[in-house]
């Protein structure tokens, strides 16, 4: 059963964040306090959790995300205009225990359908490539849309436009997720 996250499920989102990410390959090992942090400070977030028998084993997080269009940075002051608003996928976490059940699709889905339903305007990914495509997110670069985290590369970076949305408002840009995510550069 797929529900939104409330503050009683707090402490369990963050246990299981941590034991996944200790089990991972993937991630720095900071999401549990990343979530905290954009609980705190990120104005809009959708935030879900996975639950079988009264227990979290699932979690996603939506935090809003922008896209800088070229001619923003152009004016060399990234803060003027009118960037595009959509969200960001990240965290997500599945308890090892019940991974590979399609809890972490029933996720994805879940928290994609809702998003469309608000009009959100684009989701934005940074994972596997064989995972992500099957939701409707497609690379990034089709978009002329990149990321700005150093080191990163840009073929994990991907986009999902929302239902409405015209392909071609995505006429290059940075994208951007909330600054909690940590240093991004402009170009
Ligand atoms: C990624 C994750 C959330 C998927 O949850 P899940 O419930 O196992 O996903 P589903 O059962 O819906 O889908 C399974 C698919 O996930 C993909 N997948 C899961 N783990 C994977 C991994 N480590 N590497 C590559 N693909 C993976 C596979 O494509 C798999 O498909 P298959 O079973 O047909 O091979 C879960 O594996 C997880 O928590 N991983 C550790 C944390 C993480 O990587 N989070 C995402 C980045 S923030």
């Amino acid at each position: 059963m797929i529900i939104p996250e409330t503050p009683e499920h707090f402490d369990a989102v963050r246990q299981l964040t941590i034991e996944v990410f200790a089990a991972s390959t993937l991630g720095h090992h900071g999401e549990a306090d990343l979530i905290v942090a954009l609980r705190q400070r990120c104005e809009h977030t959708l935030s879900l959790v996975a639950m079988e028998d009264e227990r979290v084993v699932g979690h996603i997080l939506f935090s809003q995300a922008e896209i800088r269009e070229p001619d923003l940075l152009a004016t060399q002051c990234p803060t003027l205009g009118t960037p595009i608003f959509g969200m960001g996928l990240a965290p997500m976490s599945v308890h090892p225990s019940h991974q590979r059940r399609g809890i972490g699709s029933m996720l994805v889905k879940e928290g994609l359908q809702r998003l469309d339903e608000l009009g959100n305007r684009f989701t934005i990914v940074a994972g596997h490539p064989e995972y992500y495509p099957r939701f409707g997110f497609r690379p990034a670069q089709e978009f002329s849309v990149s990321h700005g985290f150093q080191g990163m590369p840009q073929d994990v970076f991907f986009l999902r436009p929302g239902p409405s949305q015209d392909d071609d408002v995505f006429s290059g840009g940075r994208a951007h997720y909330h600054s909690v995510f940590g240093p991004q550069h402009e170009a």
